[in-house]
């Protein structure tokens, strides 16, 4: 939540800054607002709404030239999207800027204080109060870096704060605690940003910041202290996506654009993990064999998409080593008193690995003394950095807000773990985890076949723009992926979509068909499993008898739907377990292409923010 950028170099601070933030706009697109440092002086601007109109302010009103800056585009919290809750907030000299990310749960005590004291305030945000307690002591006498300790030591909450002032015009001063931060390193010029995508056209060297920390940057230095003063040293990171990976490439969407690149993403999940063997080798997982023996039972945490992986990994871990597993909102998690120990594993899957959900859960659980493996898509993350072992996907830079290529190689990571937890407990032996790998390899081309079948879904989305509602219907792992077409849906099209495990239908939801509902059911393969996947035909009769317009996602070579559907999307044979990998993708592409029917934003849906780093 929240896009933060900090700048100080040989640049004209406000290109680099308002492309940072253009590359940062997915993760909030409330209000956007830059301040900069020029001749001794601040000068900012900032409007309510997307990017596009502070870029129009600025056409018109040009800000001075500028080797510093800062910017922002804001997730609201406190206070509505209006011009004056937009960030930065300056104090009432005007010679401090400051930015936000977080929220600030001590500021109507502190905002009271400084009224009394004679403070006047410009804004309803949480985050006006730093600017006036941080102009407060440089007047005082401290040097910035100095002044951000002091008040972030009066600071409850979580928050990434950056600030300027204008009497130091090279430097640019951050704080961190729970809220994302990392620092570009350039040549003659250093980066602030909430992720590296701002400033990755610049320079792909980075620099994590740890909790609790406070950064300085100058052109030419970096300095990380803690909240105490001590120095820190930060951990180096190499950045592997170039900027291109994070352009629309032609596209009319970002999410096109990622739905496309699916294939490449699952390939790249998978690449290195085998062995030549054909077993699975994971080191880089940093769990020994002997933590993963001991493993007598297995929680999945994530938010959203996220948690429709892990629904599916439950499928996949209980049926290949027998272990209990459970998957649990990372919301609801921590406050119910779960039973987790040291036997327990806790897999916390996250794209960008600062939902602060995810991580609140995680660092309970740990304090539980279970031992957690993150699931994620962001080197230099929170979340990653603060479990006992990682697993990366390698999706590259998701930009649109609504998940997908994260998604389909969260799937593939989920599997990982769940065949290799066989592997090393000997609950799966080598012939049958050599099968499953040989079929995890054959999903890229497999993805790449539902792709090319998709002018179809195209066109009965656009038919299907007015419908008032869509019902998904799944079973077993068809059942998360029904969820995961509705919440697309929802956040896409903005249309009522539900979804529901088929045999719960007839339970209270069947009373919601009615003539013409088009309902999208997603049908297991009709090898192994035959029973499933007849029951599934069954409730497909069921809600035909009562009206409903059945789109049904189905193997090549299932004729058994053929006579029930008024709609069959295809997809390539598989190995049920695996299925979600390609039948989640018609639906993705049936969310997208309704958005755009609906004239809707398909990269920015109303009210959502990629990174949600808030609880
Ligand atoms: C939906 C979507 C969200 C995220 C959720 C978790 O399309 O993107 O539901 O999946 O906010 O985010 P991460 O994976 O970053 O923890």
């Amino acid at each position: 939540v929240c896009g933060i950028v900090g700048y100080t170099g040989h640049q004209q601070a406000l290109d680099v800054v308002v492309d940072g933030l253009r590359r940062l706009e997915y993760r909030g697109y409330d209000s956007a607002g830059v301040a900069i440092v020029a001749d001794g002086a601040l000068a900012s601007a900032k409007r309510a709404g997307k990017l596009a109109n502070l870029e129009k302010a600025l056409d018109g009103e040009p800000l001075p030239t500028a080797n510093t800056g800062l910017g922002h585009t804001r997730w609201a919290t406190h206070g509505a999207p209006t011009n004056q809750n937009a960030h930065p907030h300056l104090d009432e000299s005007g010679r401090v800027a400051v930015i936000h990310n977080g929220i600030i749960e001590n500021f109507a005590r502190l905002r009271t204080e400084l009224e009394r004291s004679g403070v006047r305030f410009t804004s309803e945000t949480d985050t006006e109060v730093v600017a006036h307690l941080l102009a407060a002591e440089v007047a005082a006498g401290s040097e910035l870096a100095e002044a951000m300790r002091t008040v972030c030591g009066r600071l409850d909450g979580a928050f990434t704060l950056v600030a300027v002032h204008a009497d130091v015009p090279d430097r640019v001063v951050a704080a961190r605690r729970n809220s994302p931060l990392v620092v570009g390193l350039g040549d003659g010029e250093n980066f602030l940003a909430s992720d590296v995508s701002a400033f990755i056209a610049h320079t792909r060297d980075a620099l994590e910041v740890g909790e609790e920390q406070i950064v300085a940057i100058t052109p030419d230095e970096v300095t990380v202290t803690d909240f105490a003063g001590g120095a820190v040293e930060g951990r180096r990171f190499h950045v592997d996506w170039d900027a291109s990976a994070a352009e629309k490439d032609g596209y009319d969407y970002f999410m096109l654009k990622e739905i496309a690149e699916q294939p490449k993403a699952v390939s790249n999940t998978l690449l290195g993990r085998v062995g030549a063997d054909g077993l699975l080798s994971m080191d880089e997982m940093r769990l020994s064999d002997e933590e993963l023996r001991e493993v007598d039972k297995v929680v999945v945490i994530a938010c959203g998409t996220a948690y429709h992986a892990g629904m599916v990994t439950k499928y996949a871990i209980e049926h290949w080593t027998r272990i209990p597993c459970e998957v649990e909102l990372a919301s609801e998690f921590r406050y119910r008193d779960p039973v987790v120990d040291r036997q327990t594993l806790v897999v916390a899957v996250s794209q960008s690995g600062e939902t602060m959900d995810t991580l609140m859960a995680l660092r309970y659980a740990r304090e539980q003394g279970a031992k957690v493996l993150a699931i994620c898509n962001t080197n230099g993350s929170t979340i990653p950095r603060e479990s006992d072992a990682v697993l990366y996907t390698y999706a590259g830079p998701e930009v649109a807000v609504a998940s997908t290529k994260a998604f389909l190689t969260q799937l593939i990571a989920c599997y990982l773990v769940g065949l290799y937890l066989g592997q090393v407990r000997g609950t799966k032996w080598g012939d049958e985890i050599r099968s499953v790998v040989r079929d995890l390899s054959d999903l890229p081309s497999k993805v790449d076949q539902v792709l090319e079948t998709m002018e179809p879904v195209r066109a009965l989305a656009r038919a299907l723009a007015s419908s008032t509602s869509v019902l998904f219907l799944g079973r077993h792992v068809g059942y998360p992926v029904a969820l995961e077409g509705a919440l697309k849906l929802k956040e896409l099209a903005y249309m009522h979509a539900e979804g529901f495990a088929a045999g719960e239908l007839k339970h209270g939801p069947i009373a919601l068909i009615e003539d013409g509902v088009p309902v999208i059911i997603v049908v297991p393969s009709p090898k192994g499993r035959s029973v499933l996947h007849d029951k599934i035909v069954s409730n497909i009769q069921e809600i035909r008898a009562r009206g409903a317009r059945t789109i049904v996602v189905a193997e090549e070579g299932d004729e058994d739907v053929v006579p029930y559907a008024d709609h069959v999307v295809r997809v390539p044979e598989c190995p049920v377990l695996l299925q979600p990998v390609m039948s989640t993708v018609p639906l993705q592409v049936f969310a997208c292409e309704m958005a755009s029917a609906r004239g809707f934003d398909v990269d920015q849906p109303r009210n959502l923010a990629k990174s949600v780093t808030v609880e």
